[in-house]
């Protein structure tokens, strides 16, 4: 493991496991396309949150992977969109590997992307998913109507967090890639 890969917190009042968390580097993308290939199947291409992701990279120091030793157990993911004109990141997928759920995982995960995303002065998080589980993070429905995304999408299911008071008031619009950092 080089210098590189050491930042990381492992051991946690909120996991029995000895985990290590580290930012994503290029090294990890076929692991982790497996694990959204068995967690999603072949029909993750055709989500919304998919298509996007088909435009613009993830933020590689926003994007997570959790590790026992050398065994890749979860990772997360987060992309640069625009809500309307407004600057978002958009997290996801977040996933942990099935015999290693319930374990605290899936929460050191998106605690990571969402402090280093604050510290690196990002002041909103949009993603799919379920309400239940991410509102223990904060998270909060967006109300029906104000935010669109392409292709399909529940948009019961459609979530955002402040990394800033207030900072998603007045923002709507369509979420859409932000092209100034797309893939050339
Ligand atoms: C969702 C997921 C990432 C959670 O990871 P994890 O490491 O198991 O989560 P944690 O250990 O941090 O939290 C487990 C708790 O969340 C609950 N939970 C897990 N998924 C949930 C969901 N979809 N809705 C509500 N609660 C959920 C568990 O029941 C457990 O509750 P408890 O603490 O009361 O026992 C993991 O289950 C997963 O990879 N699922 C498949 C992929 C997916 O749906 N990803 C999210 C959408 S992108």
């Amino acid at each position: 493991m080089d210098l590189v890969r050491t930042q990381c917190y492992c051991a946690s009042a909120m996991t029995d496991l000895v985990l290590t968390i580290l930012p994503e580097t290029p090294n990890d993308a076929h692991a982790i396309e497996r694990l959204h290939e068995r967690t999603f199947g072949p029909g993750r291409f055709v989500l919304s949150a998919y298509r996007l992701r088909e435009h613009v990279d993830h933020i590689a120091e926003l994007s997570f992977t959790a590790w026992i030793g050398t065994l890749l157990v979860g990772s997360v993911r987060q992309l640069p969109v625009l809500i309307g004109d407004t600057p978002a990141l958009l997290l996801g997928p977040l996933t942990v590997e099935p015999p290693f759920r319930s374990r605290g995982v899936g929460r050191l995960l998106l605690e990571r992307a969402i402090t280093d995303a604050r510290a690196q002065g990002h002041k909103l998080i949009v993603l799919v998913g379920d309400e239940p589980y991410y509102s223990r993070a904060g998270f909060k429905k967006i109300p029906k109507g104000r935010v669109t995304m392409p292709g399909p999408v529940d948009y019961g299911r459609l979530l955002v967090l402040e990394l800033v008071d207030a900072a998603f008031e007045g923002v709507d619009g369509p979420i859409r890639p932000d092209w100034s950092r797309a893939r050339a």
